[in-house]
């Protein structure tokens, strides 16, 4: 049996390193600590009843060197951690996206071509992959040990995460989060392959209508086209070209319209209003399952060209017109 799970990510030796690191420090001052609290025991101990010690003046110099080498120790921990963390928490462009919905008790992940697996994930080698995760019920927690990546999904937000695979191979994918009676089961894997592989495994299998055509769907479905038109004096702002921009919103405030914007809009969209928009949009929460929630969000991605809207194209033209009564 293997002390560690394999490294199959790239950030995986970053994690195991400054791990190491925390363990060696830790493991040497017990060392010490414990060498010493037994050793000045024995060393220095009363030897008779009436045994007085020597007065101690404390030294200067001592307590200067036990509290700088530790506040160095824990400053390299620190700055070590943060730019470990900031390479974990800050996907880069360009990555393949991929969306994750968590419910009792499994992971159903949705790819931007349409395809849909459940409790597995199919992503190549050598390839930054950026989920967007939600959960439909209660907090779940998506962990790949393999990858050293662990991401709470907690209700009525979404989690970004990213990951890139490293090794071909198949490895386990855990709920790390006790949800319930069958959370034990909530459980999958996940498979790194190939590009070439992974190519012949995306063009295989019935892909159906990708995920920006479904947003496109919900979109009419739930009438949001009838307020957000194209044309100028439309009752609602204009999606095109939004995702990514600076909103200005009532109140002089400025917000980038990322997912997180776009989902609170959707769900409380009187949160934080357009400049020159009245609050006449109802809310939209418990309506739209998280699925459709990222669908919706995938469409009005697919409205801004951009390299991070992945393989998802654009939905024709006429299935943004507005519904002429
Ligand atoms: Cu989901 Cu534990």
């Amino acid at each position: 049996m293997e002390l560690f799970p394999q490294q199959a990510s790239s950030f995986a030796p970053h994690v195991d390193a400054l791990y190491g690191f925390l363990i060696a420090v830790t493991a040497f001052f017990s060392l010490l600590i414990g060498t010493l609290v037994v050793s000045f025991a024995i060393r220095y101990r009363r030897r008779s009843p009436g045994e007085i010690p020597p007065v101690v003046h404390e030294s200067g110099l001592l307590e200067l060197v036990w509290t700088v080498i530790p506040l160095g120790l824990v400053l390299i921990m620190f700055f070590w951690g943060a730019a470990v963390y900031f390479r974990i928490t800050r996907p880069p462009t360009g990555a393949i996206e991929i969306y994750v919905t968590g419910k009792q008790w499994m992971w159903k992940i949705q790819h931007g071509d349409g395809h849909r697996e459940m409790n597995e994930l199919h992503v190549p080698v050598g390839q930054p992959v950026r989920l967007t995760m939600a959960s439909e019920d209660v907090i779940h927690s998506f962990f790949v040990p393999a990858f050293r990546f662990k991401r709470d999904v907690v209700p009525g937000r979404f989690s970004i995460a990213w990951f890139e695979a490293t090794k071909p191979g198949r490895y386990h994918l855990f709920c790390a989060e006790y949800c319930g009676t069958r959370h034990s089961g909530m459980i999958g894997w996940v498979y790194a392959m190939k590009p070439a592989d992974y190519q012949a495994w995306l063009s295989g299998g019935a892909a159906g209508e990708s995920l920006a055509a479904a947003g496109a769907k919900r979109f009419q479905e739930q009438a949001c086209n009838t307020c957000h038109a194209e044309q100028a004096g439309a009752r609602g702002p204009s999606l095109v070209g939004l995702f990514g921009k600076t909103v200005h919103l009532q109140g002089g405030q400025t917000v980038v319209a990322d997912e997180a914007y776009l989902r609170e809009s959707i769900t409380n969209p009187q949160a934080r209003l357009v400049e020159g928009y009245p609050p006449i949009m109802p809310t939209f929460q418990g309506l739209i399952s998280e699925e459709g929630l990222l669908q919706l969000i995938a469409y009005i991605k697919s409205l801004s060209p951009s390299p991070a809207a992945g393989a998802a194209p654009p939905a024709p033209s006429t299935e943004r017109k507005p519904a002429k009564p």
